[in-house]
């Protein structure tokens, strides 16, 4: 074999490498995320006090079995129905604000707020088909202890 042909076949074979660890990255739906969104200027409920939540993103669709859909959605509020390499938008891109509003504590453009209404809302509705009215108490977590644990 000539030294060019080695050479050609040797990038080749890197470029495959790459492309095939770019797609990789892309496919990959996180089995568990930190959810540091380390944007935040003021953290209160974060290191060092409190750990970051370790959400347990991929037992949520395969155990508990919550479609994609149900926590990403698109610019209009769409359920997204996804698949593994779809390219997946975090939800702080919509919603960017990154301090409570006093005059509007419950605007959805907070990532705080849409975090705690997509979590807890969907928890509480487990714990009121699981028997308790109120739905805080039950097998999903609804507390703010349970969720931000001291560290
Ligand atoms: C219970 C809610 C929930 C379900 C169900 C869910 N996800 Fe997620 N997913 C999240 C959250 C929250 C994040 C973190 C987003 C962020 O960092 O802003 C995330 C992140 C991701 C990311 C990484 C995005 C990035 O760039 O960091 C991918 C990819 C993804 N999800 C794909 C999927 C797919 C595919 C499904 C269905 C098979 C799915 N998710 C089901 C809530 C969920
Ligand atoms: C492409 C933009 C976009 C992304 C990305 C996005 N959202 Fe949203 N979200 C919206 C829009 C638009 C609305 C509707 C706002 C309104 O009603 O005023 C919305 C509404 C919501 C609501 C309110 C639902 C209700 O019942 O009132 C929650 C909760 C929410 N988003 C959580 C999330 C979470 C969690 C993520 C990331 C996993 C996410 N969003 C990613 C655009 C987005
Ligand atoms: C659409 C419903 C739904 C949404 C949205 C949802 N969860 Fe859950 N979550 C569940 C269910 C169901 C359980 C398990 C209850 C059980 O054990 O039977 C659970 C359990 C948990 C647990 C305890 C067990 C474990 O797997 O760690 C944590 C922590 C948790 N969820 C965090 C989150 C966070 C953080 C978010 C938002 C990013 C979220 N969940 C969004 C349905 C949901
Ligand atoms: C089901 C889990 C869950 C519960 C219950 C919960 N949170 Fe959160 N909270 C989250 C997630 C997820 C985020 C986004 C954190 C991140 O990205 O770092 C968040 C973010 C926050 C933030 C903004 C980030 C920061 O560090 O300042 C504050 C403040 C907060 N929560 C306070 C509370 C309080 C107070 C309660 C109880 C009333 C509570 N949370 C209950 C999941 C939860």
């Amino acid at each position: 074999m000539n030294k060019k042909l080695l050479t050609l076949l040797l990038v080749a074979g890197i470029a495959v490498i790459f492309v095939a660890t770019g797609l990789y990255a892309g496919t990959d739906v996180p089995e568990t995320i930190t959810m540091n969104f380390n944007k935040y200027k003021k953290r209160r409920k974060a290191p060092p006090k409190y750990k970051f939540i370790e959400f347990s993103h991929k037992k949520h669709n395969v155990e508990y079995k919550v479609n994609c859909g149900e926590c990403h959605h698109d610019k209009d509020h769409k359920p997204l129905e996804l698949k593994a390499g779809d390219h997946v938008q975090k939800c702080v891109e919509c919603h960017t604000k990154l301090t409570k509003n006093k005059k509007k504590k419950k605007d959805i453009k907070v990532l705080e707020n849409a975090m705690h209404t997509n979590c807890v809302g969907c928890h509480k509705e487990v714990n009121k088909k699981a028997g308790d009215p109120k739905g805080r108490k039950g097998p999903a977590p609804t507390s703010c202890a349970k969720c931000h644990k001291k560290a």
